[in-house]
């Protein structure tokens, strides 16, 4: 996919900077989102025999998991943007033997979808990234059957997410970091005011918009090493250590290594997140 239209930059993000890791930490990225996903899934209910649109896809758990739960007769689509992470999701379907999930490489914003064609738009954390999410609701309710659902889960703000909040303060001691973007940029903290997005969804279309809130720990490592790459490599604190020197990257590891000690358990490295299941029908 080439990054071009209107989520040009996010294309470049996703294909190029974002999926090395997200490949990569594959096992512990999957292991720390999969409660999450679950439990938005168990109030999507994909019912035996529905068909499924996972928006924003990525290495393909949630769509493996939508394939089991509405089984052979039933039907998912996975569409993302990033053609690498794509890649290892159609792996992992045909090593599980999937027939009833296919993977599009597309922007959920634009694409094409068959109009009606879908009992549940479905999205883990895949949904807060459109420059313009109106636009990309209005699409998906038009993929929808009438009735249909639309179920997903994404951040809460910051201050709810200190597994994200942490990192960033040990970041900031030794370097300036750019002004924070404005909370409706796209970013993974885009969708956190559920006035917001409760908004976009009614202007789409939507009905019975409603927002539960999941809150938690994640798991970031079992060892302090792992939950300090993980802290550097993925999420707002990557993106903020992006353009950091090689010193300032040491520097900031070690800040984030005397605050994650803190949290070490006998159980892993375990932080507080927040998050919302988002719910509404066509
Ligand atoms: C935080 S990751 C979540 C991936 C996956 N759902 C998971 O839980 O492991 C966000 C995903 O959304 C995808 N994405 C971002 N904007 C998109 C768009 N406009 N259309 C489709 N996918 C998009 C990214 O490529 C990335 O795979």
């Amino acid at each position: 996919m080439q990054p071009t239209g209107p989520n040009a930059e996010q294309i470049e993000y996703w294909n190029v900077q974002a999926s090395p890791t997200w490949i990569a930490q594959n096992a512990r990225l999957d292991a720390m989102l999969a409660p999450l996903g679950l439990a938005a899934m168990d109030r999507a209910r994909p019912g035996a025999g529905e068909r499924v649109l996972d928006v924003g896809c990525g290495v393909g758990q949630s769509s493996l998991q939508l394939a089991g739960r509405v089984g052979p007769r039933g039907s998912v689509l996975g569409v993302d943007i990033s053609a690498p992470m794509l890649a290892r999701a159609r792996e992992r379907a045909s090593a599980e033997k999937l027939a009833n999930v296919v993977f599009e490489n597309a922007d959920a914003q634009t694409f094409a979808f068959t109009p009606n064609s879908v009992d549940l738009v479905f999205s883990r954390f895949g949904v807060m990234f459109f420059a313009d999410p109106g636009a990309a609701f209005a699409n998906l309710h038009r993929a929808l059957k009438g009735g249909g659902r639309l179920v997903f889960v994404c951040w809460q703000a910051l201050a709810q997410n200190p597994w994200m909040s942490e990192a960033i303060a040990a970041i900031a001691k030794h370097m300036q970091l750019p002004a924070p973007a404005a909370p409706d940029a796209p970013g993974p903290l885009s969708f956190a005011d559920a006035a917001r997005v409760r908004g976009i969804l009614g202007r789409a279309g939507f009905r019975s918009v409603a927002h539960e809130p999941l809150v938690g720990e994640l798991l970031l490592g079992q060892t302090i090493d792992e939950a300090v790459d993980f802290a550097t490599e993925v999420g707002p604190a990557s993106r903020a250590l992006r353009d950091a020197t090689e010193a300032q990257r040491a520097a900031a590891k070690a800040s984030i290594r005397e605050s994650l000690a803190a949290r070490a358990t006998t159980a892993g490295v375990r932080m507080g997140y927040g998050a919302w299941i988002v719910t509404a029908e066509r």
